[in-house]
């Protein structure tokens, strides 16, 4: 089995052998930016660098440590949702773009995880010619495993360009693991558009080459650069085979563990409510909320953000309460 650890070490060595400087991951609390509660993505910490300020290196890659919480409500009941998690990302500021980004994407995957290249398949952001034609023509990834989506799948931030928030953006190609046509729907037509469960999205190429301004409109960057953005857990859980996040090597003890001494209290609190309870679903599915949420508030203390009333505190404490409830 290919471990979390040895994917992570794979990752950031595959990007040193091209010249990637390994970026030690940011505080969970952003430094210097006011608009943001956690760090959500790898880039956070690079900002000024995508935006041609400081610029002191010109590629990057790091696991950064991440939480986001605006899908709080489906942790524990998808397979694949967090609050914390990890973001593998190699970034270019000013210095390769799409061509290289998504070479090295290919490569690694391919070559590196050995992942066969029929189970992978493609999103460009739908004007995009120029990704398109290099998976089409570079890679040589069949037309019919390229899909071409709109600015709420393929441009990051989503919807970016009619939405905001202003700053750094710009088109997003998704690489997807597809688990084969017994997974999910069955429909012939089946594609990354379906949300049926055989598709999981591993890997997001950004190429940053916008700042949007307060007039919404798209302000080319002094410089182009690459932004990814691959889940951790969610790429072990493809390499270990296994259905959920929650099941991989880093994840299943913890939510062993819960299970294990926690079977009647929770079979108790679930007798209570009124919805399908007192499964081994229902069980599996808070253990693996809670297994979530002692990850994030362990690591949101590690970073000095205690319980409290106060914004990021409230958030470690809203995590406790409904680790308890
Ligand atoms: N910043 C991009 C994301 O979070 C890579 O998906």
């Amino acid at each position: 089995m290919m471990t979390t650890d040895h994917i992570r070490r794979l990752f950031l060595e595959f990007f040193k052998s091209k010249n990637h400087k390994i970026v030690a991951s940011d505080s969970l609390v952003p430094k210097d930016d006011p608009t943001l509660l956690f760090t959500g993505a790898g880039m956070n910490q690079f900002k000024e660098m995508f935006l041609g300020r400081n610029v002191t290196y010109r590629r990057a890659a790091s696991s950064q440590k991440c939480l986001r919480t605006g899908d709080l409500n489906n942790v524990g009941k998808t397979s694949g949702h967090h609050t914390f998690f990890e973001m593998l990302g190699n970034f270019s500021f000013g210095d390769y773009f799409k061509a290289e980004a998504i070479a090295w994407a290919w490569e690694f995957f391919t070559a590196v995880l050995k992942i066969p290249e029929n189970m992978l398949w493609v999103s460009v952001y739908k004007d995009d010619k120029e990704a398109y034609s290099i998976w089409k023509d570079s890679i040589k990834v069949a037309p019919a495993r390229i899909v071409a989506l709109g600015e709420k799948d393929n441009f990051w931030p989503s919807e970016a360009p009619s939405k905001g928030p202003n700053g750094p953006c710009g088109p997003c190609s998704e690489i997807f693991y597809d688990y084969g046509p017994a997974v999910g729907c069955g429909n012939t037509g089946c594609s990354p558009i379906c949300d049926c469960g055989r598709f999981v999205e591993v890997w997001n190429l950004v190429f940053t080459q916008f700042d949007r301004q307060p007039d919404g409109s798209l302000k080319a960057l002094p410089n182009k650069n690459i932004d990814t953005g691959m889940g951790l857990e969610r790429i072990a859980s493809v390499m270990q085979g296994v259905k959920t996040n929650f099941e991989i090597d880093i994840f299943k003890p913890i939510v062993e563990t819960i299970e294990a001494y926690s079977v009647e209290r929770i079979a108790y609190s679930d007798k209570k409510s009124n919805a399908i309870r007192n499964t081994q679903y229902a069980i599996r599915s808070k253990a693996s909320a809670i297994a979530d949420h002692i990850r994030a508030v362990t690591f949101c203390i590690a970073d000095g953000v205690m319980p409290s009333n106060d914004e990021r505190g409230y958030v470690v404490r809203k995590l406790i309460r409904r680790s308890m409830s």
